[in-house]
């Protein structure tokens, strides 16, 4: 079960670099696509990066809807993750395709994933030259959650539970395994 995170410390969520599924809407069919390359970008306020390349269904949806939700997966969805990478949501309600569950966000307009460990409602930040010239979606942070067992203040690998997946290029990803200090 999740529980809502402190705007201050959302940033932890996607700190350490796990690969998460950045859902938004376009024309009414809902994008969930794998996106390896996010950062936190300001605590205070709570800022968030993507780079997204212009042509992903998911980037037409983020810049016609105005806000997404960054779900982060855990490890053992690595499979799901690998096929939410190789179709485009212009083609395949994903989904359906791939038996996943949407829930309304809090506060954006774009669908959660039910199963995601984080939660992450962010409200686009039109910056033109980023966008333009880079490809990076800024998102205003608005609302966090993440699974409660494992993420209190932080994430906590000591305790048993799910791990976050982390993506290392091609078809290979590992978890996040146990905390050393
Ligand atoms: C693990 C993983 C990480 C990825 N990271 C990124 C990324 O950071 N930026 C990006 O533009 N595409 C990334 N991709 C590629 C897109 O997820 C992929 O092309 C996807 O099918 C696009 O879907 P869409 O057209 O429905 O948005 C990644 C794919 C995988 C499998």
């Amino acid at each position: 079960m999740r529980k809502s995170v402190a705007l201050d410390i959302a940033y932890r969520l996607i700190g350490s670099g796990p690969v998460v599924l950045v859902s938004s809407l376009l024309d009414k069919k809902v994008g969930l696509t794998p996106i390896a390359w996010n950062m936190p970008v300001l605590d205070d306020p709570p800022i968030i990066a993507l780079e997204i390349w212009k042509g992903h269904f998911i980037y037409k949806a983020i810049l016609q809807t105005g806000d997404f939700v960054v779900n982060i997966p855990s490890s053992d969805m690595a499979e799901t993750v690998r096929k939410l990478g190789s179709v485009s949501g212009s083609k395949v309600d994903k989904f359906e395709k791939y038996g996943l569950i949407k829930e309304p966000a809090e506060k954006v307009r774009s669908p959660r994933l039910k199963s995601a460990i984080g939660i992450l409602e962010c409200r686009l930040r039109r910056d033109k030259h980023l966008l333009n010239k880079y490809n990076i979606v800024l998102g205003d942070v608005v609302y966090a959650e993440a699974e409660k067992n494992i993420f209190t203040n932080r994430w906590h690998p000591e305790k048993k539970g799910r791990r976050l997946l982390h993506h290392l290029g091609g078809k290979i990803f590992y978890s996040s395994a146990r905390k050393i200090i």
